[in-house]
């Protein structure tokens, strides 16, 4: 693999990583990639570093168009470690580089390298940099998704380089989006977005929407969007754009996600009058057994649904482990529009529903309260009232959907 050429002189130097599947605990079963761009201008310019691990890979790209020596800007859209890591080896290859970083960013990395031996220039919105040809902008983006975020755009090429947002966790052997949707498929790339946006970005939503506008309001051309991992948006930049704003906005399918874990299965068998009631209602339904699911696609399939349905045995007076963990990592998601409730079982004590839906006033989310409980096993009368749960659920559900439409 050498570099590839994404505009005129401007080229994809990153690394693929076919084998990675775990990503600081999200799963990543269709692996990585992680994308740098080097500009060829008067004054080169390379667009991010790459994890540590794939810093030869990238090196090797940047060489094969030219001498890394020769590299007179490094620009550092993020600092988490999977851009940054590599930064002392590209430095050693061009120690008088000139390095341009926000000046949060540059907080982050004083703690990691020695600064004193390198030129760093903070760079905030609106800060250019003529390279000869091409011109950049630089265009902070706090918290979308670290407090140091930036994305590069470049002006003469209308070729946005948005660090990780619009991208996707895809190792893919082309670069662009339409290359691969011709041996793919629109849904497959879209899931990775969906999934993407479900496991990093939930959070900023608000900051995503005033984010995109932002941008739009500067009025500059956009026919690329070229992101920190996945595929190049070429195709259709403003695609992704607009999926982004539509998760922002609330959207997503009319369905529920019953997602639980069981001990002795009567958390399990309560799932089926549930699933029942709620297709009887014509909403589609999902079930997620927590320990068969690795966490990072149990909330994906909580993003993608408008309900969701969390079931849980009480243990030792407590929520099951595994349920705790899931809602421990949503809560840090801080998830809106979406309509929940809960159910379970125990033995001689329970608490876990009541716990659950504790959790759900916490973050404020539209709880649909009737949950049923059960002591050992579901009687007939307690299956009966699944259903008839699951049916309101479904209602509610369905009505809350009317406002996203
Ligand atoms: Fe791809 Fe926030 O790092």
């Amino acid at each position: 693999m050498t570099g590839v050429e994404i505009k005129p002189d401007i080229y994809w130097v990153g690394a693929i990583d076919w084998a990675v599947r775990d990503f600081h605990g999200y799963v990543t079963p269709k692996g990585t990639t992680y994308n740098n761009y080097l500009i060829v201008d008067d004054q080169i310019t390379l667009v991010d570093t790459v994890k540590y691990d794939f810093t030869e890979v990238s090196i090797k790209n940047v060489t094969s168009k030219v001498d890394p020596a020769k590299i007179h800007n490094l620009v550092i859209n993020h600092v988490e470690n999977d851009h940054v890591s590599g930064l002392c080896d590209f430095m050693a290859l061009c120690p008088d580089a000139h390095i341009y970083i926000t000046e949060r960013g540059r907080q982050v990395i004083e703690r990691f390298f020695d600064l004193s031996i390198w030129d760093v220039n903070v760079v905030k919105t609106g800060d250019k940099l003529k390279l000869g040809k091409y011109t950049l902008q630089f265009i902070e983006t706090p918290m979308l998704h670290w407090p140091d975020s930036m994305m590069t755009y470049v002006e003469e090429a209308s070729l946005l380089i948005s660090q990780d947002a619009f991208g996707q966790h895809l190792a893919t052997s082309v670069r662009f989006d339409d290359d691969f949707i011709t041996c793919a498929s629109h849904s497959a790339l879209e899931e990775s977005v969906i999934d993407y946006y479900a496991n990093i970005l939930m959070p900023f939503g608000q900051l995503i929407k005033s984010k995109i506008k932002a941008i739009q309001e500067m009025g500059i051309p956009i026919d690329m969007i070229a992101p920190d991992h996945g595929l190049i948006w070429r195709g259709e930049p403003g695609r992704v754009m607009q999926m982004y704003l539509d998760m922002a906005n609330g959207k997503a399918d009319l369905a529920v996600a019953i997602i639980y874990d069981t001990m002795w299965k009567s958390t399990q068998v309560m799932t089926e009058p549930l699933v029942q009631g709620i297709i009887d209602e014509g909403v589609d339904c999902k079930v997620i057994k927590l320990r068969e699911t690795p966490m990072s696609a149990a909330i994906t399939d909580f993003w993608k649904s408008r309900g969701c349905l969390v079931g849980s045995p009480t243990l030792n007076n407590e929520v099951f482990p595994s349920v705790a963990q899931f809602m421990t990592h949503l809560r840090g998601l801080r998830p809106k529009d979406r309509v929940v409730g809960a159910f379970g079982s125990y033995g001689w004590g329970g608490g876990a529903v009541k716990w659950l839906y504790g959790q759900f006033g916490d973050m404020k989310l539209e709880a649909v309260e009737g949950g049923v409980e059960v002591k050992y096993k579901p009687s007939p009368e307690e299956m009966q009232q699944c259903y008839e749960y699951g049916r309101a659920f479904a209602k509610k559900v369905r009505e809350y959907h009317e406002q996203y439409k």
